[in-house]
């Protein structure tokens, strides 16, 4: 079965009071829009068309980085929702199969509910994703005939007796793609917004004879996100959700609440989350591993057995092979860090390689920037880097090589070496006396003096 999505997200979204446009507001650290594209993507389309307005630009550049088969068209006035699907039609000339419409501002739309509406779709003309609301408000309502659907009112349009219905419309819909754009072709604006409406496509498909149906999913689902309060419900929810999954899937998180997981947080079995961690986008954490409290991790990925914090930062491009230690104030950045390695204290290891159980010191700092560019390091495997060593890249330490503690490195350090690379200790006996009884009877001068 074939599919093609459009994914409408041209509108301004005024109420956000924002300069980002809405769509690329972010929930659990990706784009609302994102969100979208992620849930129609399990349907494997066969192209993916966003229609972008409001903000183009970058939401065109977010869609892109996010799947770059994407195909964005802009539609520069917002006209209404069919006039938006209509900004497809040149970009799906030669689809067929079902064609399937998303809002961008609507994150949470199930892959199983779109499952279950592509497949209606195979016995249907047209089906629209629906809902019982607790609170109907302004959605446009279901007018249903026991299980047919006849037509879909919009709130304004509506009169007393539509309005008392409570199945909504979420705006979801799949029909055939080909049908779809013949009877885009056929609706008008004459109604009391003024807009060209995709849901009055259900009442001309039944004037032709054709099918209509409604598939309904659970509201959570449908939910919109119009204001920066709707924004963070929508979070809170997503936050809770993903919770309680991971609970269900064996992760120990000892206060859940006060864990930030971004949409595509992987965690393994018997890993233990200790309170106040925020993972952002891109991490994955294996079975068996331990994040401990107020750690910040994005972009990496921590193999089993790994301890990393508290207080520790693994930026994009950490990767930590097993049984690592990452302690204390240690920031880690593209780097891979070798099987029980451990970097356990107060260190900035970045642009780097860390060879299997070496050990580096508290307060070693990969010196990785000359202001201008970004240069790698090499700890070669069962190295001991002494604590406070700068190791000024590009730099290479061999394997069993040690650093003296307090050691600017900035030539190579060949195996089982160990460089020092700092100034000799010089001692002065009886020194330090003589200077304490010096300063003191100045002190004393000044003091008589005033
Ligand atoms: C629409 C539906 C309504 C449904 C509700 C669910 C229509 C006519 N009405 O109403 O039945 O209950 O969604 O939330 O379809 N958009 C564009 N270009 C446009 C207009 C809209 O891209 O010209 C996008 C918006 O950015 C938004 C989505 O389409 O993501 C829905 O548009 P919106 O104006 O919010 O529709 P509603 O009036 O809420
Ligand atoms: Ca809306």
């Amino acid at each position: 079965m074939k599919t093609s999505l459009i994914i409408l997200a041209a509108g301004k979204g005024t109420r956000m009071n924002s300069d980002l446009p809405k769509v690329l507001h972010p929930i659990a650290g990706d784009a609302l829009l994102i969100h979208a594209m992620a849930a129609g993507a399990t349907l494997e389309p066969e192209r993916t068309v966003v229609v972008a307005g409001h903000g183009a630009e970058r939401v065109s550049a977010a869609a892109l980085d996010h799947d770059s088969d994407t195909v964005v068209v802009v539609q520069e006035e917002q006209l209404g929702t069919a006039h938006a699907v209509d900004q497809a039609r040149a970009a799906l000339a030669d689809a067929e199969g079902t064609a399937i419409v998303l809002y961008g501002d609507t994150p949470f739309v199930s892959p199983e509910t779109l499952e279950r509406l592509a497949g209606a779709a195979q016995s249907s003309d047209i089906v629209v994703l629906g809902f019982e609301a607790a609170d109907p408000a302004r959605y446009g309502r279901l007018v249903m005939d026991g299980d047919s659907l006849s037509r879909i009112v919009e709130y304004k349009d509506a009169t007393e007796a539509e309005r008392a219905i409570t199945l909504c419309n979420s705006g979801v819909v799949a029909c055939d793609v080909r049908r779809l754009f013949d009877l885009i072709a056929e609706i008008g604006n004459d109604n009391a917004a003024g807009e060209y409406y995709l849901t009055d496509i259900v009442g001309l498909a039944r004037a032709k004879g054709l099918s209509a149906t409604a598939v309904t999913c659970d509201e959570a689902e449908t939910l919109g996100v119009n204001s920066r309060a709707e924004l963070a419900a929508a979070e809170a929810a997503f936050q809770a959700r993903a919770r309680a999954v991971l609970l269900a899937d064996g992760v120990t998180l000892q206060a859940p609440d006060t864990v930030y997981l971004a949409r595509d947080t992987v965690i393994g079995r018997d890993t233990l989350v200790e309170p106040h961690v925020v993972f952002g986008p891109g991490v994955t954490v294996e079975s068996g591993a331990t994040i401990r409290a107020f750690s910040h991790l994005e972009g990496c990925h921590v193999s089993r057995g790994s301890v990393v914090g508290p207080y520790a930062r693994l930026r994009p491009g950490a990767e930590l092979a097993e049984n690592t230690r990452v302690g204390n104030f240690v920031e880690v950045k593209n780097a891979q860090v070798g099987e029980g390695a451990k970097i356990n204290h107060l260190s900035y290891v970045g642009d780097a390689f860390v060879g299997a159980r070496a050990n580096i010191g508290a307060g070693t700092i990969t010196c990785n920037y000359d202001g201008v560019m970004k240069h790698h390091t090499h700890i070669g495997a069962d190295a001991f880097i002494g604590s406070n060593t700068m190791l000024v890249a590009p730099v290479h330490v061999g394997d069993s090589a040690m650093t003296g503690s307090g050691s600017v490195i900035t030539s190579d350090v060949e195996d089982g070496a160990l460089a020092l690379a700092r100034a000799p200790q010089i001692e002065k006996p009886g020194m330090a006396r003589k200077l304490m009884d010096m300063l003191r009877a100045r002190k004393a001068r000044a003091q008589r003096g005033s």
